[in-house]
């Protein structure tokens, strides 16, 4: 898969990239919040749009519009905790700072490691709302959503097993509980639990259960909840090209 190529930077940048590396890491795992900032980096990546070229992970979920999106319920929380870390990395941008922040949750909770390449350049302007998906709707809906970045279905699927973390929360999305029962455990219980007849008291939304009833989807949920291997592979590669939208 073709990397995106941002310009180079510098050898002081790098440092810092490692640096924020380490601090994140430690941060992240002390306070539980891996789940959380692995929702801030995907919402700030997620409002890509392939055809206009607008939006996209360029560090503008500070903006307060932005955190106003519907679906952004709760992200202020996940800025003014990391807050005091960027303090610390003047010279990263935000956005490289967000989504290297989403790489070390995903590596912190036991999933695979993700390549992360420094560069992104922070934008000014938020992205029009209405450009993430809506736990509602099914898998007509999810296409439109993520063929918009220019993803593909096995790529829809294998991000969804994100959802492997945390959990819903009544005050901000409307729905309740986690997916799994080891909600900061990073494993393929996502799509075994998607499968299987007896999860009770774990949350299916509308757009999970979409992935069971779509054939196109179903093969990969099939293959991601027999093969934990396979389903961290595709998962490292289609998150690294969700941060590297744009
Ligand atoms: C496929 C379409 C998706 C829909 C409809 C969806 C919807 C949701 C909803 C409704 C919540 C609950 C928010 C709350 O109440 O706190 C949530 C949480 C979460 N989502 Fe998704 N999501 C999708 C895809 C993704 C993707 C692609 C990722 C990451 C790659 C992701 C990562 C997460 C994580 C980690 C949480 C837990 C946050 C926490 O514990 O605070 N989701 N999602």
């Amino acid at each position: 898969m073709g990397a995106k190529v941002y310009p180079e930077v510098s050898d002081e940048y790098k440092t810092a990239v490692e640096k924020a590396r380490r601090k994140l890491r430690g941060f992240i795992a002390e306070k539980n919040i891996a789940p959380l900032i692995v929702r801030l980096a995907w919402h700030s990546a997620g409002t890509f749009d392939v055809k206009t070229k607008t939006g996209g992970p360029f560090g503008t979920m500070k903006n307060a519009e932005e955190l106003a999106h519907g679906a952004n319920a709760g992200l202020n929380i996940a800025i003014n905790l990391l807050e005091p870390i960027y303090e610390q990395f003047p010279i990263l941008s935000y956005a490289d700072f967000v989504q290297l922040a989403g790489v070390v949750a995903v590596e912190v909770t036991g999933g695979p490691t993700i390549d992360f390449h420094p560069g992104r350049q922070d934008k000014k302007e938020s992205p029009p709302e209405g450009r993430l998906p809506d736990a509602n709707k099914g898998s007509d809906h999810l296409r439109d959503i993520f063929y918009a970045y220019g993803l593909n279905d096995k790529e829809i699927v294998a991000l969804s097993g994100a959802h492997t973390l945390g959990r819903a929360h009544k005050e901000r999305s409307g729905f309740d509980g986690p997916w799994t029962s080891n909600p900061l455990q990073f494993d393929n219980s996502y799509f075994t639990i998607l499968l299987s007849e007896d999860q009770e008291g774990l949350l299916k939304l509308p757009s999970d259960k979409a992935l069971v009833t779509d054939p196109e989807f179903r093969k990969y949920v099939d293959l991601y909840a027999k093969d934990e291997d396979v389903f961290f592979a595709d998962y490292a590669e289609a998150h690294q090209k969700l941060s590297e939208l744009g």
